[in-house]
């Protein structure tokens, strides 16, 4: 940080800020000095506001460019693996050989779940959304794992790390099974992160499952391109509820709530949707007149972003790996396909799109791999979250290991004065 200073003129006051520059990225303003001078800062959306000090993820929005601790997204979704990334976005370095080994180890002998909890899934009603039991199954693992839960220890907060990146497919899966009425499939140590998960989701105690090598390393692509994004609406839901105190298991509940908004996580659910309502290539004009009409609620799902104002870098590597399972499954005509590449086409040229800098975001082509893959869409956010879990854990990590306080945002009060009840 450096002592450079801003000066701001409020009424006949001039008042001196700190301003602070990262490793890269815009300098920050110290606005906490503020509120001494009887003014707070507005910013709803938190479009202009640095909430946080990180080292976990950078983005750079105008060039399209996401770092995870300086490892550019698309070398480690080409030459990395999820659990290597989980181990990077944790301890801030890449594991060594030995390491990595043990991660994984470790990781693949936690993956089963106090077999009690499976009472919790009993309790919904089959037709639950598979985003509703997850909130609920995640909340209460603290009801069983309280015994590594003081967020002061690190070796408690490694544990419970461990516990969330292992547990998090079988619960995922468990989601899906239960809205089927399939029986729970349980981890098996002889397959990998993704391929487990996909045993978990499609196999049954008939047969055994044997997982196709492409659909688990899309899988494994997919958990990489969703593990972090810096300061977004979720990420910033864990911090500011692990900022009480809360336990980690309700922290990551909380930030499974927030991803589910179709504004947010759910909109690789809410992009399937959309491609079916267009449902042919002719239709196409009439969506984007609607996308444009601000009359109308409708927008173009999956396109957009708050921070990028350029191709989201994480779209580019999903556009390729969506053509790799499609053509593996023989499905490259499929109709969603078609009608989502001439939709970004025509966005892509369209000068209300091209104006506002809206182009896809990680979100518009993640469902139509699912989809092929044979996950039903209601299950796309809870793969989501599955993935952000290493994500949420890492920056929550990060803040109750250093100094923090509780976030406490202030307001912009425009209600009544003062007035007194009336009296009968
Ligand atoms: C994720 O933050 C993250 O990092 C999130 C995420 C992560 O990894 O955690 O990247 C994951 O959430 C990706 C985004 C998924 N959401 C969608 O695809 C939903 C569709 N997109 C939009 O809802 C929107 O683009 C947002 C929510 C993503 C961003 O909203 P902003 O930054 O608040 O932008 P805005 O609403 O102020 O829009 C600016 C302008 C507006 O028009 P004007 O008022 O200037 O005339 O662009 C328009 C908007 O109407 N606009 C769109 C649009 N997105 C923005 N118009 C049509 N279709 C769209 N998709």
């Amino acid at each position: 940080m450096t002592d450079r200073k801003a000066t701001l003129s409020v009424g006949d006051k001039s008042i001196e800020l700190p301003v602070y520059s990262g490793t890269v990225g815009p300098d920050v303003i110290d606005v906490r000095g503020l509120v001494q001078e009887g003014v707070f800062t507005y910013d709803p959306g938190f479009v202009s506001t640095a909430a946080c000090e990180s080292a976990i993820t950078y983005i750079d929005g105008a060039k399209g460019v996401l770092l995870h601790r300086g490892y550019p997204i698309d070398q480690l979704a080409e030459q990395s693996d999820f659990l290597e990334v989980c181990y990077l976005l944790l301890n801030g370095e890449l594991p060594s050989e030995d390491e990595n080994k043990r991660f994984h180890d470790t990781i693949k002998n936690h993956t089963m779940l106090h077999d009690q909890m499976r009472n919790f899934f009993n309790g919904f009603r089959r037709d639950a959304h598979p985003m509703a039991i997850m909130c609920g199954v995640v909340g209460a693992l603290s009801a069983f794992y309280h015994d590594q839960m003081d967020v002061t220890d690190p070796k408690q907060r490694e544990v419970t790390a461990h516990r969330l990146i292992a547990k998090m497919p079988t619960i995922a899966a468990w989601c899906y099974k239960y809205s089927v009425g399939q029986p729970f499939m349980y981890p098996r140590n002889d397959l990998s992160y993704a391929e487990n998960f996909l045993h978990m989701m499609f196999g049954t105690p008939c047969e055994e499952y044997k997982p196709n090598p492409v659909l688990a390393n899309a899988m494994d692509k997919i958990f990489i391109l969703h593990a972090d994004h810096e300061q977004n609406a979720s990420t910033s839901t864990v911090r500011l509820a692990g900022s009480t105190g809360a336990n980690p298991y309700a922290c990551i509940a909380s930030g499974i709530a927030a991803l589910w908004g179709p504004a947010h996580g759910g909109a690789n659910e809410a992009v399937l949707d959309m491609l079916a309502e267009i449902g042919d290539e002719s239709n196409i004009e009439t969506f984007i007149a609607k996308a444009k009409d601000k009359d109308d609620p409708f927008r173009l799902m999956g396109f957009g972003h708050r921070v990028y104002k350029n191709f989201d870098p994480r779209a580019k590597v999903m556009a390729q790996t969506a053509h790799e399972v499609l053509s593996e499954l023989g499905l490259e005509n499929d109709p969603l396909l078609k009608i989502a590449q001439r939709l970004e086409k025509i966005a892509l040229e369209d000068e209300y799109f091209v104006k506002r800098q809206l182009y896809p975001n990680v979100d518009f082509y993640s469902g139509i791999i699912l989809k092929a893959i044979g996950i039903p869409t209601s299950m796309f956010t809870v793969i989501f979250a599955m993935s952000r879990t290493i994500g949420w854990f890492s920056h929550w990590n990060e803040m109750v290991s250093g100094n923090y306080r509780i976030g406490r945002p202030r307001q912009l009060y425009t209600g009544s004065p003062k007035r007194d009840y009336p009296k009968k």
